[in-house]
């Protein structure tokens, strides 16, 4: 480094660091970090020592086990030679959205004009949009937990965070008369199915339900002359399904919602891109430009040979199918695995259990150690379970408090898109011998 470069970092040192108290929004200073994220550092630190590691924690692909489909990978690097590599339409290329109304229509049956349609660089920033479209600061975001971030969108957006409890026995997913109570006040309902962290889907009787009364409220409020309630619903793992039961939209199922609904989608997950960045929001044109405008000024539109490159695989039926098949069933087997070794253990009277998985890449696992005694010492918490799972058995899970369920419950995520059959095969006389080393306590 010459004299001058070496002089200029010292100019830039950062002596008088901002800090959080003097520098920074009232909103930046009350953001929470992730906790996942938090984790995840734990776990690659352990994978750095070479421990043996079944890594469930990050709700993301190894593409090693997860490849993208290769017409999505040739299409983007052929858009990219091409040169399509100038800013796109804001609302999204007119050939992606066309092609999102046909896979709409198709898989869904639900039948919506392109105006419905605006693309960005994946969910994430169509959630934050709605939200900052849809919600004043002191409104009310209704919403299950345990939940994917929408904490965090609250925050951000300065609403009010609903939180509603779920029950394993409702599979996490919140019910209309979970909801009931707040149907006067709120502004924005959250749904998600199937569902991060749970795994699980909602019945489509009790989506049925809640959409017809939130439609009902919709025309109490419009006689009143009241600001309309929103129903905003996450799909992005509607192309994930493991078991009988189809993926639902509620549009489908109460066209009335309509006007009132903003479904959220991409190919994060269904094609396991998270790093490619496309994502749609199904919305009332009205809403959409709204939200258009407002990602417009953050510039989040998703890259335009990305955009190209899905246009041109969600066109292509067979495509789809023929992924999809190879897709889910690797996600399958790998849940079915972890399923079996947690039926074997529970069989053994081991004190562990798990609610069926209908889709997504998660199962929600229950370890019931909370007041046991392991070496003598006391179990009082899930981070206490979670950190003797990562440390003694190389198991790595993320407990549902770190998505705002409540409570010791003993409930972790288990996230298998990264992992391989032979990692979780090999994790199971790890967590054998680790809860055979897990007494009841004296006290108990
Ligand atoms: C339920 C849910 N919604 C949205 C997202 C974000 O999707 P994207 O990566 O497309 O922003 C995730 C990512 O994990 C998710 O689990």
């Amino acid at each position: 480094m010459t004299h001058g470069a070496m002089k200029d970092l010292e100019r830039l040192r950062y002596a008088t660091m901002p800090t959080k108290e003097n520098a920074f929004s009232g909103t930046a200073r009350g953001m929470q970090g992730s906790e996942v994220l938090r984790i995840a550092a734990e776990v690659r630190k352990l994978l750095s020592e070479g421990r043996p590691l079944c890594n469930l924690t990050v709700g993301d692909f190894d593409p090693r086990q997860f490849p993208v489909p290769d017409a999505l990978r040739e299409q983007a690097i052929a858009a990219f030679e091409r040169g399509e590599t100038n800013y796109p339409p804001s609302e999204g290329l007119p050939a992606l959205r066309e092609a999102i109304v046909a896979y709409v229509a198709r898989e869904q049956g639900t039948a919506y004009p392109i105006e419905s349609v605006l693309v960005a660089s994946g969910v994430r920033p169509l959630m934050y949009a709605a939200c900052r479209a849809l919600l004043d600061p002191g409104d009310e975001l209704v919403f299950g937990v345990p939940s994917w971030n929408m904490n965090h969108y609250a925050w951000l957006t300065q609403a009010r965070a609903v939180p509603l409890m779920t029950v394993a026995e409702h599979a996490f997913h919140p019910t209309l008369d979970l909801i009931r109570p707040h149907l006067n006040s709120a502004t924005v309902v959250h749904l998600c199915s199937p569902a991060n962290p749970t795994g699980t889907m909602m019945s489509v009787e009790e989506l049925e339900r809640i959409t017809t009364a939130i439609v009902e409220e919709n025309q109490r409020r419009i006689g009143e002359g009241r600001r309309a309630l929103f129903l905003l619903y996450d799909q992005v793992y509607g192309g994930l399904v493991h078991g009988a039961a189809g993926h639902a939209n509620p549009v489908g199922l109460v066209p009335e919602v309509a006007p009132w609904t903003v479904c959220l989608d991409g190919i994060s997950k269904m094609f396991a891109a998270t790093g490619l960045r496309v994502g749609w929001s199904l919305a009332a044109p009205a809403v959409s430009v709204v939200m258009r405008d407002l990602l417009a000024h953050v510039g989040a539109w998703a890259p335009r040979p990305e955009q190209v490159a899905t246009s041109k695989l969600l066109g292509d039926e067979p495509a789809v199918e023929a992924f999809r098949v190879v897709m889910n069933a690797g996600i399958k087997s790998r849940l079915d695995t972890l399923c079996e070794g947690f039926t074997a253990l529970r069989s053994a009277g081991y004190p562990v259990d798990w609610v069926r998985p209908e889709g997504a890449i998660y199962l929600s696992i229950r370890l019931d150690l909370v007041g046991r005694t392991v070496d003598g010492r006391q179990i009082t918490s899930n981070e206490d379970v979670r950190y003797l799972l990562l440390e003694q058995a190389g198991f790595a899970v993320v407990p549902f408090q770190a998505f705002g369920l409540e409570g010791e419950t003993g409930w972790f995520r288990a996230s298998v898109g990264a992992v391989s059959l032979g990692d979780i095969g090999d994790a199971f006389p790890r967590i054998q011998a680790l809860l055979d080393r897990c007494q009841p306590s004296e006290t108990n």
